[in-house]
């Protein structure tokens, strides 16, 4: 038995002496995405601490259309004490806080709380007024009341809910009538492209074991069917990052608007 358990290990490390570069890139995404997958409390902490850098790269081409959509937050419908209270979901870090306007009330929400310090620290150097912090998927918002919340963010979020039906239902409950769901999303390819759905099936692999990221959904019609098509204001647009890596590649598609819970 020792001998064979020696055999083997001697066979591991002469495999792994004989790798060139990339091929001991991919094995160690591959273990890495083995572990990811088996404990998911690993993932959570290494997708909280690679968001900085993802969003480095996101941000730029991003920026002008999430300044003009976070523009009306806070024409949105006041709760039973007059605050726009906002709730941004899957928060992480926090990096839309700059883009929403001062006097809102702000409350994060996330599958842990990693962040909240540090969003506590940006909501006042910002002037946004920080209500507190939920521990919630977005399918279980039981936590908070039917009707409470004058508007909800989600930005690179969707394409890791569980069950995006569930979710969209909880986003339509909580919101006060009149509220609307902010999304800035990145979908399935739209366009037909060929090319498009190769980069989306080639880092569907890497994306969903480094960040549960499902890289082919379509949200649009999910919210759709949850809030009424009449009630959704969205535009599907191609993001440029200006990177040729297979990821930013891949999650060009987006989609960005929003959907407004009817008054009746
Ligand atoms: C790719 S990061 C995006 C973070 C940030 N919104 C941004 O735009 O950079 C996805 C975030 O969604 C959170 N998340 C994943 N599944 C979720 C769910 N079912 N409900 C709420 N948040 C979720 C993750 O913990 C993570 O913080």
């Amino acid at each position: 038995m020792e001998s064979l358990l020696k055999n083997v290990l001697d066979m591991a490390l002469n495999c792994v002496n004989s790798f060139d570069r990339q091929t001991a890139f991919y094995a160690a995404v591959g273990s890495a995405s083995f572990y990811f997958l088996v404990f998911p409390e690993i993932q959570k902490v290494f997708e909280f601490n690679a968001m900085p850098g993802c969003q480095k790269m996101f941000a730029p081409a991003c920026r002008e259309k999430k300044i003009e959509l976070f523009s009306t937050l806070k024409e949105n419908p006041v709760n039973s004490d007059g605050e726009v209270v906002v709730l941004e979901l899957g928060v992480s870090f926090g990096p839309n806080l700059e883009y929403y306007p001062k006097g809102i009330t702000f409350v994060g929400s996330d599958l842990h709380d990693f962040g909240k310090d540090q969003l506590r620290e940006k909501c006042t150097s910002l002037g946004l007024d920080f209500k507190g912090y939920v521990i919630a998927s977005a399918e279980d918002l039981s936590q908070i009341p039917t009707s409470s919340v004058s508007a909800i963010v989600t930005t690179l979020v969707t394409c890791s809910f569980k069950d995006c039906i569930k979710a969209f239902r909880e986003i339509h409950r909580v919101l006060i009538p009149g509220g609307k769901y902010y999304f800035f999303e990145h979908t399935k390819e739209f366009n037909g492209s060929l090319k498009q759905h190769m980069f989306q099936f080639a880092a569907f692999p890497l994306l969903i074991s480094l960040f549960y990221c499902h890289n082919r959904r379509t949200q649009l019609r999910d919210i759709e069917q949850i809030f009424g098509a009449d009630n959704v204001n969205a535009r599907r647009e191609m993001i440029e990052f200006g990177v040729n890596d297979l990821i930013a590649l891949a999650i060009r598609p987006h989609v960005y608007g929003t959907a407004t819970k009817a008054l009746y």
